[in-house]
């Protein structure tokens, strides 16, 4: 579902800023005239169905010992169930067998075959959780807004100006492995052409904070602008730094950018004053714990992020996504 302001905001200024009057010369015999292309919009994404997702990982959990730890039948069932909705939609999938991994398992990649290969960005979450319960919010939370918006890209085949790659790591719980893995796989070249990587750990906190790995960064822009659109004031992903999935790309030295709502750390005063909710409190109270189920996330904050993300997917790599000129390049 998407806020009320970004549709009529974005796609009025789009409208307006690609606004080109046409003044014929004056022996010219056409009527004069306005062209106004259509905007291309980014869809809204559908949080009863990001919800839905959750609810399957939830199942998944409960029918395999409480937990989707890597490496454990909760996570191999998340894989298939991941694997079985893509495959469904149209994407060729691949697992990746993470050797390095202190759980083996598998990372799940699937890109759209769409676009120039050597211009990519990439989209990924850490499918696996802790052993102590469902891991919802971290991070069948990631895991679902993806899904949903890779099944969205399948369902509008938009025509493409770059490559969209989606990835779902397994062993981050244990330091990041199965994300380090598959950087360390990529040759040279193939490292080159991912333009950025977005990671998304802990998307649906119920005391929500808006943060954005390298808030000011060129990378991060689109998802900035989504959130600015709906007056969030987003502040830069300090607790995270270096704690998810983006940080073996960033070492890679490919530029990286994020959502996420928080984890333990305690929302300040100045925080709860502009986005609401408990000041002293964690951003999720369940962090890491049994109750980390399908309670422990807003529907509002799981919405908030899946609708940035397909924003900027639009605007990075949808053909009429952007709202610049086409010559340029930031
Ligand atoms: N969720 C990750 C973990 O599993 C890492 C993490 C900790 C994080 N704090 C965060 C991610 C804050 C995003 C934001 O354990
Ligand atoms: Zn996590």
């Amino acid at each position: 579902m998407r806020g009320r302001t970004l549709t009529a905001a974005l796609v009025l200024a789009v409208a307006t800023a690609l606004t080109v009057p046409i003044t014929p010369s004056a022996s010219a015999s056409a009527p004069s005239r306005t062209v106004t292309p259509a905007p291309l919009a980014a869809p809204d994404i559908a949080v009863a169905n990001v919800q839905a997702h959750l609810t399957q990982f939830q199942a998944i959990a409960q029918q395999n010992g409480g937990h989707r730890r890597a490496g454990s039948a909760g996570y191999t069932a998340s894989v298939a169930y991941v694997k079985g909705r893509l495959q469904a939609a149209g994407y060729t999938v691949t697992e990746q067998v993470c050797t390095s991994c202190v759980y083996r398992s598998n990372n799940l990649i699937a890109e759209w075959p769409a676009g120039p290969t050597d211009q990519v960005v990439m989209f990924g979450a850490h499918l696996d959780g802790v052993s102590s319960g469902p891991g919802i919010n971290d991070n069948a939370s990631g895991s679902a807004v993806l899904l949903e918006n890779a099944l969205v890209l399948a369902q509008q085949r938009p025509t493409m100006t770059k490559r969209v790659r989606f990835a779902w790591w397994t062993d981050e719980e244990q330091g990041l492995n199965g994300s380090e893995f598959y950087v360390r796989s990529l040759s040279a070249a193939q490292r080159g052409y991912v333009k950025g990587y977005y990671n998304f750990d802990m998307v649906g906190s119920t005391n929500a904070g808006y943060f954005i790995n390298r808030i000011t960064s060129t990378t991060a822009a689109p998802l900035k602008a989504y959130w600015d659109s709906l007056g969030l004031q987003p502040e830069e992903n300090r607790e995270g730094q270096g704690r998810s999935d983006d940080y073996p790309f960033q070492q890679a030295g490919i530029p990286t950018s994020g959502y996420a709502a928080g984890a333990s750390a305690r929302k300040t005063s100045t925080q709860a004053a502009k986005w609401g909710g408990t000041s002293g409190a964690s951003y999720d109270p369940c962090y890491h714990r049994s109750c980390d189920t399908t309670s422990n996330v807003s529907a509002t904050v799981l919405n908030r992020n899946a609708d940035g993300i397909a924003y900027a997917i639009w605007q990075l790599a949808v053909s009429g996504g952007t709202s610049v000129p086409a010559s340029s390049t930031t």
